[in-house]
């Protein structure tokens, strides 16, 4: 039997992968395991070209562990609980998917005990400008090539400390901010109840390769345990620079029937919300449960 060896390529000259000529509806095991090792070593793989029925996208996501379901059950996909909508097309009032997620730097889950393993987006719909140019890009920063880059000292400084996590704070920021143009209810208290504030450590390591990673971002930390937060916000944006170097960073300029998997700790990501109705964009997401925090 002939195995086909699946082969990579640095996406736009970054640290992030692409896929080359990859089906992810009929992998093999032993191409499944070529992904899932250059996953793990990259922290961003791309794949150019899918075409995912959502339960292509279940199953892709099964094989890398146990899809969780995401806290707002609004903004699910019809029929599909696991997947999550991203998108600001509206129905009515309100929209059919969470509009504008993720337009600050941040890792997926992280103010959870045991946070998102990896996400999977998927791209059905995506803006363009006037003259065809994509909108609503996606920028992904290797957090472990960050704290690799840190001095000595700035490394013995964080080396254990605690972030603070605040997720229903963040909620509450963006809904008012967004009130007017996206509308959206405020969390329920029994929403709020399965996100408490938690602390997770400023430097953590990766549960696989053990590589440390800056697990702190300007989206869901809002402190360092026990320091007093003008302090806290001095060093919390030292460290979002540090990972965020624009020549590191990879910019992902979608087209439809792009797929894209990251992995939560290794990276973190931000979208750019450049574009607004009737520019139309619309993705699919899972997420895949990890591992309490070390
Ligand atoms: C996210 O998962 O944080 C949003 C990514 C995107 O919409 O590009």
């Amino acid at each position: 039997m002939q195995i086909t060896e699946i082969s990579f390529k640095s996406a736009d000259g970054s640290f992030a992968k692409e896929g080359v000529d990859v089906d992810l509806r009929s992998l093999s095991d032993e191409e499944f395991n070529r992904i899932e090792n250059e996953f793990n070593e990259t922290g961003v793989l791309v794949f150019r070209s899918q075409s995912l029925t959502p339960q292509n996208l279940i199953e892709l996501s099964k094989r890398f562990g146990e899809v969780e379901k995401h806290l707002r059950q609004e903004f699910s996909l019809e029929g599909f609980n696991e997947i999550h909508v991203l998108s600001n097309i509206k129905q009515g009032e309100r929209t059919i998917g969470s509009a504008y997620a993720g337009d600050a730097w941040h890792a997926d889950l992280c103010f959870k005990k045991a946070p998102s393993r990896m996400s999977i987006l998927y791209s059905l719909e995506i803006p363009h400008d006037e003259i065809g140019k994509p909108l609503g890009d996606t920028l992904f920063a290797s957090a472990a090539d960050a704290y690799d880059r840190l001095s000595d000292s700035q490394k013995n400084r964080i080396a254990d400390l605690r972030g603070i996590m605040q997720y229903n704070r963040r909620q509450e920021i963006k809904r008012q901010e967004r009130a007017k143009d996206h509308p959206r209810p405020p969390l329920t208290e029994e929403q709020k109840a399965k996100t408490p504030d938690i602390t997770q450590p400023v430097v953590r390591l990766h549960p696989l390769s053990k590589r440390k990673c800056i697990y702190v971002n300007e989206t869901y930390t809002f402190g360092i345990e026990g320091m007093p937060e003008e302090d806290a916000k001095t060093l919390l944006d030292e460290l979002q620079n540090e990972v965020i170097v624009p020549d590191r960073i990879y910019r992902h300029k979608w087209k439809v029937g792009d797929v894209i998997m990251w992995d939560n700790c290794l990276t973190q990501h931000k979208a750019i919300g450049d574009y607004k109705l009737p520019q139309r964009r619309k993705l699919l997401r899972t997420s895949i449960s990890g591992t309490p925090v070390e």
